[in-house]
């Protein structure tokens, strides 16, 4: 029997409508397991600005340390747009990463068969993908110094820093050898080596590990430019990505797109142990989509599917994870869906429809 605290940070847009999918679903849990969880709230991003005047206030900090994981929902929307890059929601997200030193972001790609003909690309393209993408997530471009915008004296400068040490390469190298050691043993480390020179250093030091812990593994080194063309063409050719911060962050969302909908991507993003506790905060790859938000019809997969990755990874509750997958799986087989994932055939559902209806799936297995 356990009891967890699990810090939810709901954000802007459908984050909280979301959330709400996956608050419901705990209750369910709770009442029918001996490992309970209880949640409680804090402000991040653009909300947490208008009621606190910053993006990450210092009580979500302090709330989130003490936490056993956290659940974000997201951050964003017009209404911040115009304000200083510091005030921004993004900065919330940007700046709970940094704080808590999450710099291990691992995001699954994969296809539910049964969603195959939403994909853009054709069926036997991406039936059965399952690829993970490790992307760096505390440093690189969007955390480097110097950066800023600069007024000289006849002209304007945009600066931004991209850099590595060998240490940051080292720590997330050896998350993805790890992980791809637990798969199927091969690995793509993608950079820009022919154009970088911290990207030069990212491969030097990748394949270092990979001679001296991980002979094992299977290890290629691809250019992002390359591994953009061949995620599209010939997604199946991976397994475990591991990649940069800035990299991980674009071709996560083509590999997202292959899967047919970013409603559906879960991510976790992990710090180090220490005296065996992990920092560890859960979100879906999608972003606030402030364009539907209130509606009741955004997709809440993503979301609940990050809340299994949190049970099975912080809260060893691998189970309760797997059940909880399977009930997505027998919803979409029986083709409800919400409207981002529809096709002409499919009952269309709102978000708390699709909440309630994986619950009564769940409820069935128990
Ligand atoms: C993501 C998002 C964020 C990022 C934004 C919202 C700051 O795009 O998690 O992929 O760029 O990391
Ligand atoms: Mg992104």
């Amino acid at each position: 029997m356990t009891n967890n605290n699990i810090l939810i940070l709901p954000g802007d847009g459908i984050g909280p409508e979301i959330c709400n999918e996956v608050i419901k679903l705990n209750n369910f849990l709770n009442n029918n397991s001996e490992d309970k969880i209880s949640f409680s709230n804090a402000l991040i991003g653009g909300i947490a600005y208008d009621k606190t005047g910053s993006p990450l206030p210092q009580e979500t900090i302090k709330l989130a340390k003490e936490s056993d994981a956290i659940l974000l929902g997201a951050v964003g929307g017009y209404k911040w747009e115009e304000l200083d890059i510091s005030l921004r929601p993004e900065k919330g997200l940007l700046s709970i990463r940094k704080e808590l030193d999450l710099f291990a972001n691992l995001r699954p790609a994969i296809v539910f068969n049964e969603l195959a003909d939403s994909s853009a690309l054709k069926k036997e393209i991406i039936s059965d993908l399952d690829i993970l993408i490790i992307r760096e997530l505390t440093g690189g471009i969007y955390f480097g110094e110097p950066r800023g915008i600069y007024t000289k004296d006849d002209y304007r400068e945009g600066i931004n820093t991209l850099r590595y040490t060998d240490k940051e390469i080292i720590r997330i190298a050896k998350v993805a050898f790890n992980i791809a050691d637990k798969r199927k043993k091969i690995l793509c480390s993608v950079d820009k080596a022919n154009v970088l020179e911290s990207t030069e250093l990212w491969r030097e030091e990748v394949q270092k590990i990979r001679n001296s812990d991980f002979s094992n593994i299977h290890l290629e080194h691809m250019y992002v430019d390359n591994a953009a063309m061949q995620l599209i063409s010939n997604p199946k050719k991976f397994d475990v990505i591991l990649t940069t911060n800035m990299f991980g962050d674009i071709l996560s969302d083509i590999a997202a797109t292959l899967t047919g909908s970013l409603g559906m991507l879960p991510s976790a993003s992990l710090g180090e142990q220490h005296n065996g506790k992990m920092y560890a905060l859960y979100e879906p790859v999608h972003g606030s989509a402030p364009d539907i938000a209130g509606k009741n019809i955004a997709n809440p997969i993503a979301m609940i599917l990050s809340f299994a990755m949190m049970l099975e990874i912080s809260l060893n509750r691998k189970q309760d994870a797997d059940n909880i997958r399977k009930s997505i799986q027998n919803v979409l087989s029986e083709n409800f869906r919400t409207s981002d994932i529809s096709s002409s055939k499919s009952n269309i559902v709102s978000t708390s429809e699709m909440g309630d209806l994986i619950i009564k799936k769940l409820s069935d297995e128990l």
